[in-house]
């Protein structure tokens, strides 16, 4: 019996090692793939500029030139490797889109659960976000709906997306399960205080609005400047 227990256990070990493994050999290739991409070839095509360069009769002005050129593709190859290090510190981008991201979520969570779960992204809702507000909000949701898969009993949950006419963007999971006791003397959870913290970074703030029986609201709001890049906030103005 109780080699067996052992048998059974060192099988699992080994499944997950190998498991651990592949990722960690897709995230070597991913690595290996992104360096070449955007290190190597600029690197590279910076050494041809140079050599080129070299074997031309030039001028000072040329000369001014050329260092212009190989400081922009310097501080390009900085930029790539910025990025490449904020994902690999575990923090992945989202990507730009973020309301297909989130709706991808909201997909698995329909499969993986019982659970009518809806995003509803309403007009005004912003077509980009920046790197760290999509993030920190596609991690909002994921916690929300973890806590209404694990604790409220809900048949549905609705994801909403808006801009408000005094020119906030508010965020709300609202599920329709037994609600809970939102008294301030209540110690709250650690998945709650991630949420708040995450609201806080982006410079907003995260309530959580509930009455028993009638379900449980996470409701978040942010000044839009500080979700959108610079750019999209001056072109709407
Ligand atoms: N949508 C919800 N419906 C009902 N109860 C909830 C809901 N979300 C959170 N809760 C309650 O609040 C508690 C704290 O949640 P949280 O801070 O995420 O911590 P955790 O999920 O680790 O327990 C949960 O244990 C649960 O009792
Ligand atoms: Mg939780």
């Amino acid at each position: 019996m109780e080699g067996g227990v052992g048998i059974s256990s060192a099988a699992a070990g080994r499944r997950a090692r190998s498991r651990g493994a592949s990722v960690e050999d897709d995230l070597r290739r991913m690595v290996a793939r992104e360096l070449h991409d955007r290190v190597a070839q600029t690197l590279t095509g910076m050494l041809v500029d140079v050599e080129n360069f070299k074997s031309q009769q030039v001028g000072w002005n040329d000369v001014l030139e050329q260092m212009d050129t190989i400081q922009s593709s310097t501080r390009q190859v900085l930029s790539s490797l910025r990025q490449l290090l904020y994902e690999l510190r575990g923090e992945v981008s989202v990507g730009d889109q973020f309301t297909d991201s989130l709706g991808d979520l909201i997909t698995r969570f329909e499969q993986r659960t019982t659970i009518a779960a809806d995003l509803d992204v309403r007009p005004g809702w912003p077509e980009v976000l920046t790197p760290p507000a999509s993030l920190n909000l596609y991690r909002i949701v994921e916690e929300a709906l973890a806590n209404v898969r694990m604790h409220s009993g809900a048949r549905s949950v609705t994801v909403v997306l808006e801009s408000r006419p005094d020119g906030q963007l508010a965020v709300t999971v609202g599920d329709d399960g037994r609600g809970l006791d939102t008294d301030a003397s209540r110690p709250v959870g650690l998945g709650t205080v991630g949420m708040k913290e995450r609201a806080l970074f982006l410079g907003g703030r995260l309530r959580i609005e509930s009455e028993a029986g009638v379900g449980t609201k996470v409701h978040a709001i942010f000044p839009k400047e500080f979700l959108v890049p610079a750019e999209e906030a001056a072109a709407t103005h």
